[in-house]
């Protein structure tokens, strides 16, 4: 099945110019990228983003991080989009994802973790829609 995903190449990553790296994953992979901005997210947009982690004590932490240099977001399409590009990125946890993920290669913590991925097909409309005006239907 043809899905699209939504991701964001978070700031530890694009600080420390890995977005290239990080796209060449995707693309290898027969995920085509079908749009894509450099932007700084504000607070408004990653508090809407992280909405579920609202009341977490790591949520504060969280917002302030992914607002404090710039993000891309991404909107990729591919057969199994949105678990194929969850098995790329890895566990949320660098420390613990597989060898080879993205998480495993060039995550630095639990926060920082190097990329998003939507997690359903529900969170991926949900996203898309936060960081993307246009509707892909
Ligand atoms: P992400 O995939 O962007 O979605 C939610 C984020 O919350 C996750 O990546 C982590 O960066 C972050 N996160 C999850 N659990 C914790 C935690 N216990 N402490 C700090 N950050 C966390």
């Amino acid at each position: 099945m043809t899905e699209k995903t939504l991701v964001l190449i978070k700031p530890d990553a694009v600080e420390r110019n890995l977005i290239g790296r990080i796209l060449v994953e995707y693309e290898r992979n027969d995920l085509k990228v079908l749009d894509m901005k450099l932007m700084k997210a504000s607070i408004d947009l990653a508090e809407k983003h992280y909405a579920e982690h609202n009341g977490k004590p790591f949520f504060n932490r969280l917002v302030t991080y992914l607002t404090r240099s710039p993000i891309v977001a991404l909107v990729l399409e591919g057969e199994n989009a949105i678990s194929r590009v969850r098995a790329l990125n890895g566990t949320t946890d660098p420390e613990t994802s597989k060898d080879n993920t993205i998480r495993a290669l060039y995550g630095l913590s639990l926060s920082e973790n190097t990329v998003h991925a939507s997690d359903s097909k529900e969170s991926a409309g949900r996203e898309r829609s936060i960081w993307f005006a246009k509707n892909y239907s």
